[in-house]
């Protein structure tokens, strides 16, 4: 069975965002959280353009590899601004889930109104025995009160960034993780959690 993994550049006060994000701002003001996308000297091989160190290529190329769907909230597709008709990953065909209609997609997208299950049930069918990659805390949030995530990953950024969205938002109770990989790298230490079930 494929899984379900949600993996985020959050900063150490848990911000996945700087101040005011939105179309046309992207993240915001004053985020370094993805410096170390371009940091380094060792390129992606799923993603163009991007130069990590070689922890966070190794890292990041394994995970990149195993997504084959991402879901992303709206607030998250409406920031990037609908990721210019594609998708946050090269190779993942794109779900957005919200309440509302949206008004234009491109035919790589498709929104789910029906809820996280749904989404989730549909990138599974369209990933190709792939994971399936979460985008967004409120997404993420979601997904883990349905019991749906199987791995939470944290690519913490040494910084407290004060304001922001937060990762991490109200459960309903606690939900247990197992550290299962650490990683320290130039400007990033990648945390891979286990959900306990
Ligand atoms: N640092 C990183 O690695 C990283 C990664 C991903 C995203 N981001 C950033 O994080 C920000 C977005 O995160 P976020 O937590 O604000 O929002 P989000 O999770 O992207 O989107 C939340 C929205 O999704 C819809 N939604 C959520 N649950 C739903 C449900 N069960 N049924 C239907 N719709 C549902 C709702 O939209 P409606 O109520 O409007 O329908 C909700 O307001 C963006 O700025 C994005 O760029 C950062």
């Amino acid at each position: 069975m494929s899984k379900v993994i949600g993996a985020h550049a959050v900063s150490v006060d848990g911000y996945i965002t700087g101040r005011d994000p939105r179309a046309g701002r992207g993240l915001g003001d004053g985020t370094m959280l993805f410096d170390w996308y371009f940091d380094g000297d060792t390129p992606s091989r799923v993603f163009d353009g991007f130069r990590l160190s070689e922890p966070s290529a190794r890292v990041f190329d394994a995970l990149a590899a195993r997504v084959g769907a991402v879901v992303a909230g709206r607030n998250t597709y409406e920031d990037s601004d609908g990721f210019g008709g594609g998708g946050p990953h090269p190779a993942a065909r794109l779900f957005v889930l919200s309440h509302r209609p949206m008004p234009k997609m491109s035919e790589r997208q498709t929104l789910v109104s029906t809820g996280i299950q749904d989404a989730i049930a549909a990138a599974r069918a369209a990933a190709g025995g792939k994971d399936v990659g979460l985008m967004g805390g409120g997404v993420v949030t979601e997904a883990l009160k349905a019991g749906l995530v199987d791995e939470v990953i944290l690519h913490q950024v040494p910084i407290l960034l004060g304001h922001g969205r937060p990762f991490f938002q109200p459960l309903p109770g606690h939900v247990r993780l197992r550290l299962v990989e650490a990683v320290p790298a130039p400007g990033v230490t990648h945390l891979r959690y286990e959900v306990e079930r």
